[in-house]
């Protein structure tokens, strides 16, 4: 009896300790959440596994450490909010742990707890949280790195080296709080409730609702969906030409694979926007572009440029409770550049590769249909040279392979009135050209342009 008794008291000892280790560092998923949409100066936020609320693991290696957290378990919309994130299939063994990025988030699916007047809740490791927005795409930083949110008011994320990687430059504008908005808008107020700084403001690859893109800023695609920096493809608006939007692979030159309107258009509707009220709206005559959402978080509804170059609408169902599955509307580009398939995007092939049948990759092949020149370096996406080119040999050890029926998005004729031997002349003579195009123009007189393929 006496040893039993000795027992329990070891047992209570141990729960006294470890009960408030457990409320101060949850780990993996263990968080239990309420509203905390909003943080007052001044504060700091280190990147670490025990981060105040929580460092939570999904199934598809990705890793998010919420700061700010806005969500209502009595109403339909998604939790939104900022924190660290990471996705671990990035890891690598050149690249150890510095792929953290500071992001604004939305989540998809919610449990509540058991007893539900709480108003707890907790997420849930199958369901990985959607990124909207980076801070810092092109600079991840590591495991402690820090959020400073000064008492001067700036806001300043800093490596785990104490070196600045970003901020908001807004130390001199009287903010006195940051908040995350329910359509996921970070933004810095000032102490009347102004708005001094907003993450709408610099867009990255997410158009979200009431999100106004200004003449000459972009939309950036990502790389990939777990690498979040600078990919190839970008969307401007363009007001002083009138044309609309137009979409661009970044190369040098620039090359343009899309114009989404033109100047006679306002609007674009249909099944897949909900009613007129809900459409998005391209005012072309106003110098910012608006896609004019209905601001309701219940109603959420974003546009994504995505790695691949597509343009495509997400809507939210918000109809059942705690699910927030986000659904796939539209690919806005497809009705205007579609006439080939995937095969109308630049990079679908990556460099030399041949596009066909709506989006199968070969490497380029002469006509005895053999593979001489270009080997396929990962199959069935990217070709490279077997023999690299270079200006050093002259152009007397260059010929030409002929690829008879293919054709490049970005068509732009650079010499007219020509025929295909001085095309090759041309192109043979200028040590910057990789490949020419030739092409008959639908009159007698034939059209031509050459091209410095940029790799
Ligand atoms: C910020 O300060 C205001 C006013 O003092 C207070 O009401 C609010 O609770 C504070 N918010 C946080 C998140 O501390
Ligand atoms: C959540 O929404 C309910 C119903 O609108 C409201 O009464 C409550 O105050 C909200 N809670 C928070 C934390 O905002």
């Amino acid at each position: 009896m006496a040893t039993a008794g000795l027992m329990n008291s070891w047992v209570t000892i141990l729960l006294l300790i470890l009960l408030p280790l457990f409320s101060h560092f949850p780990c993996g998923t263990e968080a239990y959440y309420a509203d905390f949409p909003s943080a007052n100066l001044s504060v700091s936020w280190k990147n670490t596994p025990f981060n105040e609320q929580g460092s939570l693991d999904f199934v598809d290696g990705s890793t998010l450490r919420p700061i700010l957290l806005a969500y209502n378990v009595t109403q339909s919309y998604p939790p939104f909010g900022l924190g660290f994130f990471t996705n671990k299939t990035l890891i690598s063994f050149s690249m150890p742990a510095s792929v953290f990025y500071l992001v604004v988030f939305m989540m998809t699916r919610v449990t509540v707890s058991d007893n539900d007047s709480d108003r707890e809740y907790q997420f849930i490791p199958t369901m990985p949280p959607k990124v909207l927005w980076s801070a810092n795409r092109d600079s991840p930083v590591g495991e402690n790195a820090t959020l400073d949110f000064t008492a001067e008011g700036d806001l300043v994320l800093r490596d785990e080296f104490g070196n600045l990687v970003w901020s908001t430059n807004t130390s001199t504008t009287y903010v006195a709080r940051m908040e995350i908005g329910v359509t996921g808008n970070l933004m810095l107020l000032n102490g009347s409730n102004g708005m001094v700084w907003q993450s709408y403001d610099l867009p990255t690859d997410t158009w979200l609702p009431n999100q106004k893109i200004n003449n000459g800023q972009r939309l950036t695609a990502s790389n990939s969906s777990s690498n979040l920096s600078t990919g190839i493809y970008y969307l401007t608006v363009d007001k002083e030409d009138n044309i609309g939007i137009r979409a661009f692979v970044d190369s040098d030159p620039p090359e343009e694979y899309a114009t989404l309107l033109d100047g006679s258009f306002h609007a674009i509707g249909g099944p897949a926007f909900g009613n007129a009220y809900n459409a998005i709206r391209l005012y072309t005559d106003f110098a910012v572009f608006y896609f004019n959402f209905a601001a309701s978080p219940t109603d959420f509804r974003f546009i994504v440029l995505e790695p691949n170059g597509h343009l495509i609408l997400y809507f939210v169902d918000t109809s059942y409770p705690y699910t927030f599955a986000v659904e796939q509307r539209r690919d806005l580009l497809a009705a205007i550049i579609d006439s080939f398939g995937d095969c109308s995007y630049p990079a679908v092939c990556g460099s030399y590769g041949v596009c066909s049948g709506g989006g199968q990759c070969a490497c380029p092949q002469d006509n005895t249909g053999t593979s001489n020149y270009f080997w396929p370096f990962e199959q069935g996406i990217e070709c490279a040279e077997i023999t690299p080119l270079s200006c050093d040999h002259g152009s007397k050890y260059h010929t030409f392979v002929d690829l008879p029926n293919v054709t490049y998005f970005d068509f732009v004729p650079t010499l007219f009135a020509t025929t295909i031997d001085e095309c090759k002349e041309a192109c043979l003579n200028n040590c910057s050209c990789k490949a020419a195009l030739f092409r008959y123009d639908t009159d007698v007189s034939s059209e031509i342009g050459y091209y410095e393929l940029s790799e």
